[in-house]
């Protein structure tokens, strides 16, 4: 597959009236074959029509000031300076941001991942975290808003040395940007993209518990098993995912993010490290334990991959209860492609007219 496709797709939004894409000039193909057709006298009239009821309506709708000034360049460029203070007063607007992390090469799985969001009509709680500037342009252009990078780029950082702040930087990320959305006063959702919804999670976020997350055990529980942070496993420490978190703004909840930073910079070094933040997530479990309201989500509804993907029995005895899959245990960007297909679980095909983005 192409990251790298340029294809439009004609009704990415519902309502034409209130997508900005016709009005705002782009770089690339799409660009050169809509001018075609605006450029005849009924086009100019339509487009100008547009540009006064957008003018209208647009103040109200809260999109991002200065969308549509500009010129050609400045169209996507201006993203650069849009801060995660802005997006999540853009998206969060009922309070509650569902935030994930990605970089180009995930975008399928971002796809895939807001088109499950999409069906259980969350989307509009969605702000992504571009880890590169393709990303954040990219993900603007096709959903002006839902796309942030928070500086410094973690690709401008690859050169840092370990132990030093950028290096640290690059690794506490995750709980940094969480901790900020929380001190921006928002709940907190987040997800890793190598996931679907197969229904609401928010129901279950229930009572008012400071941080919300799910076993990574593959062994299946009682259905009834308790909601407290499970027994230390071998190596000392429980195996929280931090593949799914939900997190509300109280002073527990930015202890734990707070404590996961710190754990962090304590972690030795090693060539995984980067993608692994899980043992400092759960060591900052561990030490806040006493101090924090936690709650541990029930299995059935948020199974590890290596439940749902590897015991075929409970999922069937399980039918209809599962909520969130991910697609963990097994690493290979084509292999969990290729699982989630095998699965009926890769919409991203099939179903791409259902996402925000469209065909990316
Ligand atoms: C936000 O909250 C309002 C009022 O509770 C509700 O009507 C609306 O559907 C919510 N929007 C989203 C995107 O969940
Ligand atoms: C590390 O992050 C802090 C806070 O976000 C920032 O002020 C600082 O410039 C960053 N340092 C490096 C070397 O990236
Ligand atoms: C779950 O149910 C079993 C059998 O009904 C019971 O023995 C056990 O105490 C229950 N566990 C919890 C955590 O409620
Ligand atoms: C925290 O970790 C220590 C060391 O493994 C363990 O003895 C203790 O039971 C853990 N506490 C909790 C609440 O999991």
């Amino acid at each position: 597959m192409s990251l790298h496709q340029r294809q439009q797709s004609p009704h990415q939004q519902q309502q034409p009236l209130v997508d900005p894409e016709p009005l705002s000039p782009r770089h690339g193909t799409g660009l050169q074959q809509r001018s075609i057709s605006l450029f005849s006298p009924t086009g100019v009239i339509i487009l100008l029509s547009l540009m006064v009821i957008l003018g209208v309506l647009f103040p109200w709708m809260g999109m991002p000031a200065g969308l549509f000034s500009g010129n050609k360049d400045g169209s996507l460029s201006r993203w650069r300076e849009y801060t995660l203070a802005e997006a999540a007063a853009f998206v969060g607007k009922n309070g509650t941001i569902i935030v994930c992390a990605v970089s180009q090469p995930y975008l399928p799985f971002l796809n895939n991942w807001l088109i499950s969001i999409a069906r259980r009509n969350h989307q509009e709680k969605v702000l992504v975290v571009a880890e590169d500037y393709a990303t954040l342009y990219k993900v603007n252009e096709k959903w002006p808003g839902h796309a942030v990078l928070i500086p410094p780029a973690p690709e401008a950082q690859t050169a840092h040395k370990f132990g030093s702040q950028g290096f640290f930087n690059f690794t506490s990320r995750r709980p940094r940007h969480l901790l900020h959305i929380l001190e921006l006063g928002y709940n907190v959702m987040y997800n890793d993209v190598d996931m679907v919804w197969l229904a609401d999670p928010f129901p279950y976020m229930e009572g008012n518990h400071d941080v919300y997350f799910t076993d990574d055990m593959a062994a299946v529980k009682p259905l009834n098993h308790s909601h407290a942070l499970p027994p230390p496993g071998k190596k000392g420490r429980t195996y929280i995912c931090s593949c799914m978190i939900f997190l509300r703004p109280t002073d527990g909840a930015k202890k734990v993010m707070k404590k996961w930073i710190e754990e962090m910079q304590l972690q030795p070094w090693s060539t995984t490290m980067k993608s692994n933040d899980q043992p400092a997530f759960n060591w900052a479990l561990n030490k806040t334990y006493s101090e924090v309201d936690l709650y541990l989500l029930p299995q059935v509804a948020f199974p590890s991959g290596g439940l749902y993907f590897k015991n075929e029995k409970w999922v069937q005895e399980t039918r209809g209860r599962h909520v969130i899959i991910h697609n963990n245990y097994i690493s290979g960007f084509e292999k969990k492609i290729k699982r989630f297909r095998d699965f009926g679980l890769w919409l991203a095909d099939d179903h791409i007219q259902e996402s925000p983005l469209g065909r990316i």
